[in-house]
């Protein structure tokens, strides 16, 4: 199938290490390069989470590590080009204001930006997160769209938040059945429909359940859903989003 030999990228994941919940340290960020070489995904956006709240890591401090990472990619093989943007977490408070004064990291330096909200977040806090991205100049992805109860229960409402300008992200664990038969099912369905715009590991550790993993994930949704389809959310709008330009979402 040609799904398989996709040259895949990731947007969305934890592998810079000592910043977050995410990578612990050099070693193990290491592993997890090993795996995302194994896995053939050589273009990685690495998105640390931005939540000064609990982990008040300064830009500086990110752009350093980064540039450490990128070294130990080298290391391991010649093939990554690596970038650096962030998760924000909204803050009914303080985000727009970040927004506004260009505090926040977005994707590769380009307009698109990765946010994600509290578990049991409202409707409306989502949409005011996604309108205050839009009103500042973002493009926003919203992270993990499966993991938001508001959303679990009317999935239109990921039909609207997309008309409304958000891109949408999923966790390939959440496709692939790792996060249970109803996640599953309700990717799926989004999947149907053309709604999914990104699938990203969202990798946290080197082993366990949320590791550098894509290409089972890309392989099924080859195959349900069709290799162009893959081909647009592994290759095509990830590219766009590196390359700054605009994202086709029909
Ligand atoms: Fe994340």
């Amino acid at each position: 199938m040609r799904g398989f030999h996709l040259n895949l990228c990731d947007i969305h994941n934890h592998v810079l290490f000592g910043v977050d919940d995410g990578s612990e340290n050099r070693e193990m960020t290491i592993e997890m390069l090993k795996s995302y070489h194994e896995e053939g995904i050589h273009t990685i956006i690495a998105t640390p989470h931005y939540n000064p709240a609990i982990w008040p890591v300064d830009r500086e401090i990110l752009r350093e590590r980064f540039e450490e990472v990128k070294q130990l990619s080298e290391m391991v093989s010649p093939d990554f080009s690596l970038y650096l943007g962030c998760e924000v977490f909204h803050h009914r408070e303080e985000t727009l204001e970040d927004l506004k004064n260009d505090r926040v990291l977005t994707m590769a330096d380009s307009r698109y930006l990765l946010i994600e909200f509290p578990f049991h977040a409202t409707y409306d806090r989502i949409r005011r997160g996604v309108t205050e991205a839009i009103l500042t100049g973002h493009i926003p992805i919203l992270a993990h769209v499966e993991r938001y109860d508001c959303l679990l229960e009317d999935e239109e409402r990921i039909h609207d938040l997309r008309s409304e300008g958000a891109l949408i992200q999923v966790n390939a664990g959440s496709v692939t059945g790792m996060s249970g038969s109803d996640v599953k099912r309700f990717t799926h369905s989004l999947l149907k429909y053309g709604t999914v715009d990104f699938v990203a590991t969202d990798a946290h550790k080197s082993t366990g359940r949320r590791t550098p993993k894509l290409r089972d994930c890309a392989k099924l949704i080859a195959k349900k859903f069709g290799s162009a389809y893959a081909t647009r959310i592994f290759v095509y709008n990830p590219k766009c989003v590196i390359e700054d330009m605009e994202i086709d979402t029909f």
